[in-house]
C-alpha cells in the first residue's frame, strides 16, 4: 500500500524545489502518493483567508506526513508565520537539523556530523510580550515540566534509535535558573533511562565556541527554542548552508518535513534553485516512514537517493549556488540518472 503524503509546494523557488524533489521521490519508487495542501502567499493569492488554510492543516491531520516547501510570510496584514502556525496547531514540538560534511562541498571542517534538536512549542516563542510602560516591554520565556520532558526523551531516544552515541544540552541555566534550569534537570530526569548514551552539558556560550573550533566534538545537541533557532543554522553554516541542510518537524502524530531555507524571491522562476536541501528533507520523510510504518522500500530508495546525491555532489554536478553551472532540472536530472533507474 502506498503512503499518502502531503506536498505543499509554498512560495517563490517553493514550487520548483518541490516538484524536483517529487520528481526524485518518484523516480526512486518509493510507494508514496501525493496530495497538495496550499500554504503561504500563495494560499491567499488562491482566495484563501489565511496563510494557513484550515483545509491544509486537515489534509496533514489526515495523512500524518508531509514535505513542505518555503512560504513566504506577507509583510503587514498580521499574518503569522506559516512554520510557527503548523509547529504550534499540530504540536510539532521536536525539530531536527542534521547537518553533516558533504563531500563536493568544501568548507572548513570536514567529518562534521551534528543533529541539532531543538523544542519547538515554547521558550521565548511563547509570543507572549507586554508594553509594561511607555518605553518598558517584557517578553516571557515559557518552559514547562511537560514540554522540557518530552524533548529530552525525544533526543535521547533519536540517539539511540539511530545509533547515536552522545547528547549534549546547550542551555544558560547559571543565569536564568529556573526556566533553563527545568531544562537541564528534565534532561538529567531522562537520562538514567538511555545509559548507553553518554550525557554533557555547555553553558551556550562556550558550547558555541567549542562548536566553531572543533564540530566533531558533538553528536546530538539538544536545545530549548530559541537557542535552537540559533545554533541550528550556524551548524549548518558549518557545512555549506541553508542549501545542504533539511528539516523536520516532529509531533506524537504527525510529522512534517521541510528545507531550512527561505522562498528566495530573488531567483524565482529562473531555474536557479537548488532543491537539494528539499530533497534531503524527503529523504528524511522516506526514513521516517521505514522507522515509524516499517516500509522498507521507503528505507531502501531513502538510500538510493542520498547515494544518488552524494555522488553528484563528488563529480561537481551541482547548482550555482554550490559552484557548479547546473540548473535545478538539470541538477534533479542528475540525480535521477545517478540512481540508475
Ligand atoms: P531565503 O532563504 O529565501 O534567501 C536567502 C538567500 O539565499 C537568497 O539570496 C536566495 O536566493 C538564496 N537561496 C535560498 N534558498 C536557495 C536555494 N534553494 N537555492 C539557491 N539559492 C537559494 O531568505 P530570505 O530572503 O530572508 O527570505 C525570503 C522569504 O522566505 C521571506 O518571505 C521569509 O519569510 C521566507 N522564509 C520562509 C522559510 C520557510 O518557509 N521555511 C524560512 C525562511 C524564510
Amino acid at each position: 500500500m502506498p503512503h499518502t503524503c502531503v506536498l505543499i509546494p509554498g512560495d517563490g523557488i517553493g514550487p520548483e524545489v518541490t516538484s524536483a524533489a517529487r520528481a526524485v521521490i518518484e523516480a526512486s519508487g518509493a510507494p508514496v502518493e501525493w496530495v497538495e495542501g496550499v500554504a503561504g502567499a500563495s494560499a491567499l493569492e488562491q482566495g484563501h483567508a489565511d496563510v494557513l488554510p484550515e483545509s491544509t492543516v486537515d489534509l496533514v491531520r489526515t495523512h500524518g506526513v508531509a514535505l513542505k516547501g518555503p512560504c513566504t510570510t506577507p509583510v503587514g496584514g498580521g499574518y503569522s508565520s506559516v512554520n510557527v502556525a503548523l509547529r504550534k496547531t499540530l504540536d510539532l514540538y521536536g525539530a531536527v537539523r542534521p547537518v553533516r560534511s558533504l563531500d563536493g562541498v568544501p568548507t572548513r571542517f570536514e567529518g562534521v556530523d551534528v543533529v541539532v534538536v531543538r523544542e519547538n512549542t515554547e521558550g521565548l516563542y511563547a509570543g507572549i510580550e507586554n508594553e509594561i510602560t511607555q518605553g518598558v516591554v517584557t517578553s516571557l520565556k515559557v518552559a514547562t515540566e511537560v514540554a522540557c520532558e518530552r524533548i529530552a526523551r525525544f533526543a535521547f531516544e533519536f540517539a539511540r534509535d539511530r545509533g547515536r552515541s552522545k547528547v549534549t544540552v546547550f542551555h544558560k541555566a547559571n543565569i536564568m535558573k529556573l526556566s533553563d534550569g527545568m531544562f537541564i534537570r528534565a534532561a538529567q530526569a531522562v537520562r538514567p533511562g538511555f545509559p548507553e548514551i553518554e550525557y554533557d552539558e555547555r553553558i551556550i556560550d562556550a558550547g558555541c565556541m567549542r562548536l566553531v573550533q572543533d564540530p566533531t566534538d558533538f553528536d546530538i545537541i539538544l536545545c530549548e527554542n530559541l537557542y535552537g533557532d540559533v545554533i541550528s543554522d550556524l551548524a549548518a553554516g558549518l557545512v555549506g548552508g541553508l542549501g545542504v541542510t533539511p528539516g523536520a518537524n516532529y509531533g506524537a502524530r504527525h510529522a512534517v518535513f521541510e528545507a531550512v531555507h527561505g522562498s528566495a524571491p530573488d531567483i524565482a522562476g529562473a531555474g536557479l534553485a537548488n532543491p537539494l536541501a528539499i530533497l534531503m528533507s524527503g529523504v528524511m520523510m522516506l526514513n521516517h516512514l521505514h522507522r515509524d510504518h516499517g516500509d522498507d522500500a521507503c528505507g531502501a530508495a531513502a538510500t538510493r537517493i542520498r547515494e544518488a546525491y552524494d555522488r553528484a555532489l563528488v563529480e561537481g554536478r551541482t547548482t550555482r549556488d554550490l559552484g557548479g553551472s547546473l540548473s535545478t532540472a538539470e541538477f534533479t536530472d542528475a540525480v535521477i540518472a545517478g540512481m540508475g533507474t
